[in-house]
C-alpha cells in the first residue's frame, strides 16, 4: 500500500515535470522537411546556389523569424526574431562561429578573431583588438581620416580615366586601406596592391566557406583557392618584416603604441606565435576595406537619391563645424549625420547576417537548441521589419527617436547601443 502511495506521488512529480518541461522547450522550431535528407540536401543546395543571405531571406519569409534547415548535415537555425538574436549575441554560449573547417584552414581564419573556432585563442586575440579600438586610437581616428581623404581627393585626377569618371569604390578601398595603416600598422604600403589582395582573399572566402568537406579530399579542386588565399598572408608578412624593422631602428618609442607594435611585443613575450601575429594584422586589415568602403559608397548613393537629405547633412555640418578643422568633440552634435548612418546601415546593409555555433546546450524562445548546432543571425531581414515607421523605405524617420532602455533590454535594437563614431556602430556592438 506504502509503495503503491509513494508510487503515485513520484509519478504525479514526473508527470508534473514533464509538462514543466515540454512548456519550457517547444517541440521543434518550424522548417524544410527532412525526409530521409533529400530535405537536408534541398536546403544545402539552396544556400550554395543562391547565397547565404538570399537562402536565408527565403526560409525567413517561408516559415516565419524563426527556422530550422541543414547546411552540410548541421542542423542550422536562421533568426530574425530581434529577441532571439538579441539572445544569441549577449550569450557567451554562442562565440564561435561555423563554416568548412578546411576551407577556414585554409585561410588562416579558423586561428584568428572574425572566424574563429577556438573560442580560448579568440578571446585571448580579441583583446588585442578590443584596445586598438577604443581610447587613444578613436581620438587619433579624426585627423587619421581627414588626411587620408584629402591625400586621395588631391590624386583624384589620376585616377579620372579618358571619360572624367572615377571609381568611387576603389577611391573608397583605397581610403579605408590607408586609414587603418595609419592606425594599425603604420608602415609604408602600396595601398593598391593590398586591396588587390584583400579582394583576392574575400572571394576566396565567399567561395570556401559553406564547401562540402568533399570538396578538400582532392588537392586538385581546392588547390588552386588555397594559392589564392596565400597572397595576401604573404604581403602581410612583408609588411610585418618592415615593421620589426622600424621598431628595431626605433630610438625611443612613441607615446601611443600601435596594434601590431602590441601583437610584436606579445609575440617577443611568448604571448602569440608569429602565424597569431600575421593573422590578427591580416583581419584588421580587412575589416574596413570590404565593410566600410562599401558602406560609405551606399551612403553616398542614398546621398544622391536624397537630396532633402543631403541638404540637411549640409546644415547640420555648416552649424556645428562651419569653416572649421572638424574636432573629435564635433562629433557627439552631429545628430542628423548619425541618424543617417544609422537608416544607411539598416536601408543597405554590407553585412547582412551573422554565422555562429552553439557551444553549449540552450533554449532559445522556448525551443530546445542543441550544443553544435548553427546559427545564422538574419539581421538584414530583422531590421526591415514592423518595428520601424517606414521599414521599406529609406527615411531619417526611421531613427527618429531614441530607443527606451525598456526596450533595448527585451530586444535587440540596431540604434540602441551609443555610437562612438567614427567607428562604425556594428563594430562596435559586436565588440563590446
Ligand atoms: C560598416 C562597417 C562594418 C561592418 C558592417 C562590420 C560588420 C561586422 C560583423 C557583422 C561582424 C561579425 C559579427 C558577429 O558574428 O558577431 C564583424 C566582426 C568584426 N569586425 Fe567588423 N564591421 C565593420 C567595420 C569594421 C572595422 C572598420 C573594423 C576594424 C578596424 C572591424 C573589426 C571587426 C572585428 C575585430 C570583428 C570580430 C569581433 C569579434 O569576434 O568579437 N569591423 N564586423
Amino acid at each position: 500500500m506504502l509503495f503503491s502511495g509513494t508510487t503515485a506521488i513520484l509519478s504525479l512529480l514526473l508527470c508534473l515535470f514533464m509538462l514543466v518541461w515540454n512548456c519550457k522547450a517547444k517541440a521543434s522550431i518550424p522548417g524544410s522537411i527532412f525526409c530521409m535528407g533529400i530535405g537536408a540536401l534541398l536546403s544545402y543546395g539552396r544556400f550554395l546556389w543562391t547565397g547565404i543571405g538570399n537562402a536565408s531571406n527565403y526560409y525567413n519569409e517561408k516559415y516565419g523569424d524563426m527556422v530550422r534547415v541543414w547546411i552540410g548535415g548541421k542542423e542550422t537555425l536562421i533568426l530574425s526574431r530581434s529577441s532571439a538574436v538579441h539572445h544569441v549575441l549577449k550569450r557567451g554560449k554562442y562565440a564561435t562561429r561555423f563554416g568548412n573547417k578546411h576551407g577556414l584552414q585554409c585561410l588562416g581564419m579558423n586561428d584568428g578573431v572574425i572566424f574563429n573556432c577556438n573560442v580560448t585563442l579568440w578571446k585571448k586575440l580579441r583583446s588585442y583588438f578590443a584596445k586598438a579600438l577604443t581610447g587613444p586610437v578613436l581620438q587619433k581616428a579624426v585627423a587619421a581620416c581627414t588626411d587620408s581623404t584629402t591625400l586621395y581627393l588631391n590624386k583624384l585626377p589620376e585616377m579620372t580615366n579618358h571619360h572624367g569618371q572615377v571609381d568611387v569604390l576603389m577611391l573608397l578601398r583605397l581610403i579605408t586601406v590607408d586609414v587603418s595603416n595609419r592606425l594599425f600598422l603604420n608602415v609604408p604600403m602600396d595601398e593598391k596592391e593590398v586591396v588587390s589582395k584583400i579582394q583576392q582573399y574575400f572571394d576566396t572566402w565567399q567561395a570556401l566557406l559553406l564547401k562540402p568537406d568533399i570538396f578538400f579530399m582532392f588537392k586538385w579542386m581546392y588547390q588552386r583557392h588555397e594559392a589564392a588565399a596565400q597572397e595576401l598572408p604573404k604581403a602581410i608578412d612583408n609588411l610585418l618584416e618592415k615593421k620589426r624593422k622600424a621598431l628595431l631602428e626605433a630610438e625611443k618609442l612613441d607615446d601611443y603604441i600601435d596594434f601590431t607594435s602590441e601583437l610584436i611585443f606579445a609575440q617577443s613575450h611568448g604571448e602569440l606565435s608569429a602565424d597569431n601575429v600575421k593573422q590578427c594584422v591580416l583581419e584588421m586589415l580587412i575589416a574596413a576595406p570590404d565593410t566600410m568602403s562599401v558602406t560609405l559608397f551606399y551612403m553616398l548613393m542614398l546621398i544622391a537619391q536624397h537630396p532633402e537629405v543631403e541638404r540637411k547633412l549640409l546644415e547640420e555640418i555648416d552649424t556645428v563645424i562651419g569653416e572649421n578643422e572638424i574636432q573629435n568633440r564635433d562629433l557627439q552634435n552631429l545628430k542628423v549625420l548619425e541618424n543617417f548612418i544609422n537608416e544607411s546601415l539598416r536601408f543597405h546593409p554590407v553585412v547582412e547576417f551573422s554565422m555562429r555555433r552553439a557551444i553549449e546546450d540552450d533554449v532559445i524562445e522556448g525551443y530546445t537548441v542543441r550544443k553544435g548546432t548553427n546559427i545564422i543571425l538574419n539581421m538584414g531581414w530583422m531590421h526591415k521589419g514592423d518595428f520601424f515607421l517606414k521599414p521599406n523605405e529609406f527615411s531619417l524617420d526611421n531613427f527618429h527617436k531614441t530607443v527606451s532602455n525598456n526596450f533595448v533590454h527585451n530586444k535587440y535594437y540596431p540604434g540602441s547601443y551609443k555610437s562612438n563614431f567614427p567607428f562604425p556602430s556594428p563594430l562596435l556592438f559586436v565588440l563590446f
